[in-house]
């Protein structure tokens, strides 16, 4: 086959119910090029001439490992160090007021491929010392993205939005064959953990955390998974704890339960 499939509107329609089914991923119809784009190296796989016979595959066929696949390829993971930088500043402030002797746990609860959880991480390692008592959990719906965090091995290209002293502090330069490389210092490593969790199902047990980072996801849910995943991440966060969504996400008319402590950071009640 030379070029992508096309795909029907009925076709596409079913792949719009299943992500959304599967992740509260509300993709809309303009997405439909998008789609064909990615899932179509899937049905070359296969030799699938059809987008009918891959949604075939992955739904009766029993491959679980394809259908994560298609769910890995189906999400979008952009992310960067200190991304939306006034959150660490708070986090900072935060971590400073923590009282000694209970450990400081946070949750980045849509990882991606870890830029979110190594900025805690050296955020947290100023505060509280790198050998200090605090952890970092790190959980996304898409194992591929899981796997290049837990690896903490990135290109050079991504020291996006990472200060170069931390560059220095807090990760290694590849050499030789790593040449162009860097990898985040076990040190730092050793604080984190990583589990795949699908947020729009009910939750395993973790937690409670002291700050759950719910950042850049919602934006691909419609209001009720909004309203459900926030009600399920609540529960998680220690009274008195912080929750921290992205620039463009509000929590204004989804939960009553958090309150507004600056724009797109709540605190829940003690
Ligand atoms: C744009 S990235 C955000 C990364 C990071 N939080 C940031 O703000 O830079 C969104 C992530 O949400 C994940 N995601 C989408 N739906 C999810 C779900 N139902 N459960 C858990 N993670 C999900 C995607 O796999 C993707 O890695």
């Amino acid at each position: 086959m030379t070029g992508n499939p096309t795909i029907s509107d009925a076709e596409f329609a079913r792949f719009q119910k299943l992500i959304y089914d599967v992740a509260g991923i509300s993709m809309a119809d303009s997405k439909k090029v998008l789609l064909v784009g990615r899932l179509s190296k899937r049905l070359r796989q296969y030799s699938f001439t059809t987008f009918e016979e891959y949604y075939r595959y992955v739904t009766t066929g029993g491959d679980k490992q394809e259908f994560q696949l298609m769910v890995d390829l189906l999400t979008t993971n952009e992310t960067y160090f200190f991304r939306e930088g006034k959150h660490f500043d708070f986090l900072r402030k935060v971590a400073q007021a923590h009282p000694k002797g209970r450990p400081f746990e946070v949750w980045s609860g849509a990882s991606s491929t870890g830029e979110e959880i190594y900025t805690i991480c050296m955020v947290l390692a100023d505060e509280l010392g790198i050998d200090g008592n605090w952890s970092v959990t790190g959980s996304d719906i898409s194992l591929s993205v899981l796997k290049v965090a837990e690896a903490g091995h990135y290109s050079i290209e991504k020291t996006r939005g990472l200060p170069p002293e931390y560059l220095k502090k807090y990760c290694l330069k590849g050499v030789r064959s790593q040449e162009g490389t860097f990898m985040i210092d076990p040190r730092l490593k050793s604080h984190t953990r990583f589990r795949q969790i699908n947020l729009n199902q009910a939750l395993p047990e973790i937690g409670p955390f002291d700050v759950v980072f719910l950042r850049n996801v919602m934006i691909y849910f419609d209001a009720n998974t909004k309203r459900d995943v926030v009600a399920r991440l609540a529960k998680k966060i220690r009274p008195g704890g912080h929750f921290i969504i992205g620039h463009s996400e509000t929590l204004s008319g989804l939960n009553e339960e958090l309150k507004p402590l600056q724009p797109t950071i709540y605190r829940k009640p003690t």
